[in-house]
């Protein structure tokens, strides 16, 4: 039902699973014996950690964030509002932000700096995808899925109006739904 709204798929079934083993075998080697947080920004992050943590055998703990961007006129102000703190303290841990994709970048700095302030030993950022055209700020993540060029992307986590999170791939929508909905 979902899929007749896709027109094209960026990142295959297949292609996220080898991502995700790709991932988790960088993930061990920098992080199995320093019992991390893995720290997810909802909602996005539901699948890719999901898939992601099951990779890891070795001790890890899981929280959760749910951050909002304000969008103040026709461009994002770059604010952004803690609508669920995690609970775990993070001071001298290190922390593993996991996050769908990084476009601008101001979701994840402004993470990383509140981390980084509340005490936290290292933190580090694995996204999915990465949008690198669409930087404003100076931030590369340490382990990034794919870079994608500066499209629209659903599924697997991603959404568009709330809908297509549930998609086990990541592509583009066709243009008439964006239409059809304005
Ligand atoms: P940033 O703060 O501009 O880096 O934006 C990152 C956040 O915007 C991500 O966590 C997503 O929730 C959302 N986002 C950015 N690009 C897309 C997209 O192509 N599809 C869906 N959500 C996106
Ligand atoms: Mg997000």
């Amino acid at each position: 039902m979902l899929e007749k709204d896709i027109e094209k798929i960026l990142i295959s079934e297949n292609e996220i699973k080898a991502i995700v083993e790709r991932l988790g075998k960088e993930l061990t080697d920098d992080f199995h014996d320093k019992f991390p947080i893995f720290l997810g920004l909802l909602k996005g992050c539901v699948p890719f950690m999901a898939d992601l943590i099951k990779q890891l055998d070795w001790p890890l703990e899981i929280a959760f964030m749910n951050i909002s961007s304000y969008h103040g006129g026709t461009e994002s102000s770059g604010e952004v509002k803690i609508d669920m703190d995690l609970g775990t303290p993070v001071k001298n841990r290190h922390v593993v932000i996991t996050e769908d994709i990084v476009d601008s970048g101001r979701t994840i700095q402004s993470v990383v700096e509140l981390l980084k302030y509340r005490g936290a030993k290292s933190v580090s950022v694995a996204t999915l995808m990465d949008k690198p055209e669409g930087r404003v700020l100076d931030f590369t993540p340490h382990y990034i899925g794919k870079s994608i060029p500066k499209a629209f992307v659903v599924g697997y986590g991603l959404d568009y109006q709330e809908k297509y999170r549930n998609l086990p791939y990541v592509g583009t929508l066709k243009p008439k739904i964006y239409m059809s909905e304005e």
